[in-house]
């Protein structure tokens, strides 16, 4: 099964993620964007490029799922493997959707999920990672546009949206806990949703 953790820079995501490898000696682990493709590189590019275009950047990311899909995560689902995802899909719906709100596109999150839809595999279950967008873009420094508080609250708004249209495949853990609480709930909640399989 495929799943997926989500949630504003800062939310802890990435350490819990790491974290859970040793728990989970079976699976694998991936991420969004990809640390070891070119189209990963690319993507990086955009993120540290204050003056990228909003819309080649969302085709980047889509070009960078598009190769996480085929080359890492239907493989390891057609082995049998639990997936786990640092950021998938919703990183798009969520993210670009804010970043294209004053563009052409008269409902970017539409139009995100329209694109993803013919080719993606959507996750299995989801792990939300809730954090204010002042502890989050504290935490995480602040150091690309895409961290700013102001920016991490239209995303956060985008996130609500996902977990309200599909309420079953999402599990909100409270990121505002210390650490070591984030990683007993977010380990809970897996162990939850391998058991129900
Ligand atoms: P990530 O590598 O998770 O952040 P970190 O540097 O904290 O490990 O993601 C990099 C940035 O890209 C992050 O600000 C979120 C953003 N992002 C999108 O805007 N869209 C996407 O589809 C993805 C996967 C990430």
């Amino acid at each position: 099964m495929l799943v997926t953790l989500e949630g504003l820079d800062g939310s802890g995501k990435t350490t819990v993620w790491e974290a859970l490898h040793d728990a989970y000696p079976d699976a694998v682990f991936t991420r969004e964007p990809t640390s070891d493709s070119w189209y990963g590189e690319a993507v990086n590019r955009a993120i540290d490029d204050d003056g990228a275009d909003p819309l080649a950047t969302l085709f980047l990311f889509t070009a960078d799922h598009a190769d996480h899909l085929s080359r890492v995560v239907r493989p390891a689902l057609a082995d049998g493997k639990l997936v786990v995802s640092d950021r998938y899909s919703d990183s798009r719906y969520a993210y670009q959707a804010a970043a294209l709100r004053d563009s052409d596109l008269r409902r970017p999150m539409e139009y995100i999920r329209g694109i993803h839809t013919a080719f993606t595999r959507p996750p299995d279950k989801t792990i939300y990672l809730d954090v204010d967008p002042e502890t989050a873009a504290a935490r995480s420094g602040a150091t690309n546009k895409f961290e700013q508080a102001a920016y991490l609250a239209d995303v956060r708004e985008n996130y609500e949206r996902l977990v309200e249209a599909e309420p079953e495949r999402f599990v909100r853990i409270d990121a505002t806990q210390s650490p070591e609480d984030v990683l007993d709930a977010v380990e809970a909640a897996l162990e939850a949703i391998l058991a129900e399989q």
